[in-house]
């Protein structure tokens, strides 16, 4: 499927060698602790493609701007920084785009996943939510302010002038939850500028970084496992998604088949 899809930036099928930007990976932040690359059995080829996708959305400015706003806020130990969103949303982009390669998905779709994984948790930029973030075992209240950054999300200026796709991941990035689902008004984003497929391969990356790499609210909760295995994941994907089962076979082969080639990271 191909979406025209352009930002005041330039559209997302540029080549990686048109911009002038030159994006700084950092790769100790991206892969710190995280098992989710890792466990990842791509080919060479797949990495190749996800890395050039990763590189044409650092010249997105929208994907700047959120990130370096990811860099500076103030987080809830007072500091700066909130990192662990941050590397969370770059290992959820590249995990995305895998699995949309595998399913089938163009290079101009999978651009435009990317680009929506990039900014899919903006909505934690807020300030309440920042201060929420860390703790292991939120109450119902709390619950509910951290639920409100799918919405939020919705909100800021950079997500909203990326189109309604991306919009509509960032908002229902949760939406596909078995239970309590959480996210955008169904009114948000107009039904039929949706790609809920698109949404469904987000939500499955999403969980999937979130369940194997160590995030700070687990990791300030000893009673609960640091990291999940793969098997673990791929049964806690089942059975806590309502998403198309072609999209979790193809992300259980991911995770639990012979690599056809060593992981990159
Ligand atoms: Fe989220
Ligand atoms: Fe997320």
């Amino acid at each position: 499927m191909m979406l025209s899809l352009r930002s005041p930036g330039g559209d997302f099928n540029s080549s990686p060698d048109s911009g002038q930007y030159v994006p700084q990976l950092d790769y100790e932040h991206l892969a710190r602790r995280s098992n989710v690359l890792r466990s990842l059995h791509a080919t060479h080829e797949e990495w190749r493609h996800a890395m050039e996708s990763f590189v044409v959305a650092s010249s997105v400015p929208q994907v700047q701007a959120i990130e370096y706003a990811f860099k500076h806020v103030e987080n809830s130990h007072g500091g700066e920084g909130d990192y662990d969103t941050l590397v969370h949303m770059q290992r959820g982009a590249l995990t995305a785009v895998i699995l949309a390669e595998r399913l089938g998905y163009d290079v101009s779709d999978r651009r435009i996943l990317m680009v929506s994984m990039r900014v899919h948790d903006a909505g934690k930029l807020n300030s309440d939510i920042q201060a929420l973030l860390s703790i292991p075992r939120p109450n119902d209240e709390q619950f509910k302010i951290i639920q409100s950054h799918a919405a939020l999300g919705l909100t800021y200026g950079a997500v909203l002038s990326l189109g309604p796709v991306v919009q509509g991941i960032t908002g229902f990035h949760h939406a596909y939850k078995a239970k309590d689902p959480y996210g955008a008004e169904l009114t948000a984003v107009p039904e039929d500028l949706r790609n809920k497929r698109l949404e469904m391969v987000a939500a499955v990356a999403d969980v999937c970084d979130a369940l194997l790499s160590v995030r700070e609210y687990r990791e300030n909760d000893p009673s609960r496992p640091l990291v999940f295995t793969p098997e673990e994941a791929i049964e806690k994907l089942r059975a806590e998604l309502t998403v198309d089962a072609d999209i979790l076979d193809a992300m259980e082969a991911l995770l639990l088949s012979t690599p056809s080639a060593p992981a990159i990271v």
